[in-house]
């Protein structure tokens, strides 16, 4: 609590107003109250006191110069990828790409800086993808086979029409906090978070405002109602994580998705790719017709998400999929 009244005395004091979207001049102090002045002045007193109580049972460990700059520089580190080139956003190092894909040709999944541990997202590290996948398989300049997985905004070139759009794709279908893009303009790759990603409020175009604070919100308990206790950022679903994000997952240790065989919730790990892929979801709010099968009008084959083991096969007792 100590800590925090100091911070608070910083920011207050330094009554400046500095957008939190537009990275802040670097300001002159290097402790670490200036740190968080510079990162955070633009955000309201009140929203102070909330972040302070989510950051005391924060999720993210270690210090704050582990994650976050104060000069963009990177300290004779390589912290960024594919050329990207700071400043970013509330003074990260390397934005999302560059700090989840520290070492495209290293064998570290995870990496360890402190006392914190940064799941990995473009590594070559054999049998060691995670849950969020390895775009190393279509990464430009890693002879990139552009089927093998999405084509995200600084990790590899967007593909050609009519793949620049989601295959499936339907105007305005309910998201959380209202309603996706009624269009999605060819020009619009797809991104890490925001409207145009798979990450965070998709209400917000900005991929940072996307997850903003959801680093730092404790995420014990997952029940969708924000960003950061939404399983993995992906906003209002549900589920259960692996602490090592599928690492050496076992039978009785893994990730779990929630499902609905009725498909009729929007927490489910199928509503969330049918937030883009509308067609190929059957849920009233999205339009597709049948939970397997040819997905609508492509050479896809739909693989069951929202299947309830406890109807088949005696409920797979005694398996890692009874219920
Ligand atoms: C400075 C480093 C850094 C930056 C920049 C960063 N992240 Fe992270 N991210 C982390 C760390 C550390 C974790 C692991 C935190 C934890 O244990 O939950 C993490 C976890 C995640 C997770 C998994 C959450 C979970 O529940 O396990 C997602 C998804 C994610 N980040 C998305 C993003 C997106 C999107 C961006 C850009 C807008 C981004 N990150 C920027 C460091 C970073
Ligand atoms: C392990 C990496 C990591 C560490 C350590 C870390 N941060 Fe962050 N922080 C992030 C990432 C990534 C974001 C941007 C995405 C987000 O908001 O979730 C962020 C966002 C923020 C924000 C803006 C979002 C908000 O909640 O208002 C503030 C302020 C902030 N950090 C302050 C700090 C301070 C102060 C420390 C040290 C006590 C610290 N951070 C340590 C990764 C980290
Ligand atoms: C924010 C929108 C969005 C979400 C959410 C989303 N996708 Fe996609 N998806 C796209 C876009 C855009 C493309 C076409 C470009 C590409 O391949 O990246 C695509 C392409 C694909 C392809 C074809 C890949 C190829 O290049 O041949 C598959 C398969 C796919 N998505 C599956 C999924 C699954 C499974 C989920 C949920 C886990 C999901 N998508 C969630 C936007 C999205």
């Amino acid at each position: 609590m100590k800590k925090l009244s100091i911070l608070f005395a910083t920011n207050k004091k330094r009554n400046r107003h500095v957008s939190l979207l537009t990275p802040p001049p670097l300001p002159p102090v290097s402790s670490m109250g200036g740190i968080f002045f510079s990162i955070f002045s633009a955000a309201v007193f009140a929203f102070s006191l909330f972040f302070f109580a989510a950051q005391s049972e924060a999720r993210v460990k270690g210090k704050c110069k582990d994650c976050h700059t104060m000069h963009n520089s990177y300290e004779g580190k390589e912290m960024t990828y594919g050329n990207q080139t700071g400043p970013f956003l509330v003074l990260t190092k390397g934005g999302c790409i560059g700090c989840h894909g520290q070492n495209p040709d290293g064998s570290e999944n995870i990496i360890t800086l402190g006392k914190t541990t940064i799941p990995q997202i473009i590594h070559r590290l054999d049998k060691g993808d995670l849950a969020g996948g390895n775009y190393s398989y279509v990464a430009d300049g890693y002879s990139p086979d552009y089927t093998k997985g999405h084509n995200v905004k600084g990790i590899s070139m967007q593909e050609k029409p009519p793949m620049d759009q989601p295959p499936g794709f339907l105007a305005g279908v309910m998201i959380p906090e209202g309603e996706g893009p009624a269009y999605w303009p060819g020009q619009n790759q797809l991104d890490c978070s925001g409207t145009w990603g798979c990450h965070g409020n998709r209400k917000e175009e900005n991929s940072y405002k996307a997850v903003h604070g959801a680093h730092h919100t404790d995420d014990r308990a997952l029940d969708g109602t924000t960003v950061g206790k939404s399983y993995r950022f992906l906003y209002g679903i549900t589920g259960t994580e692996h602490k090592d994000w599928e690492y050496l997952a076992a039978p009785d240790n893994h990730n779990g998705y929630k499902g609905d065989p009725g498909h009729a919730s929007m927490n489910t790990i199928s509503y969330l790719c049918g937030e883009c892929h509308a067609r190929f979801h059957p849920n009233a709010n999205l339009g597709g017709s049948e939970e397997v099968g040819h997905a609508y009008n492509s050479a896809w084959r739909k693989h069951p998400a929202d299947i309830a083991f406890s109807t088949v096969r005696g409920g797979y007792a005694g398996s890692e999929y009874q219920e």
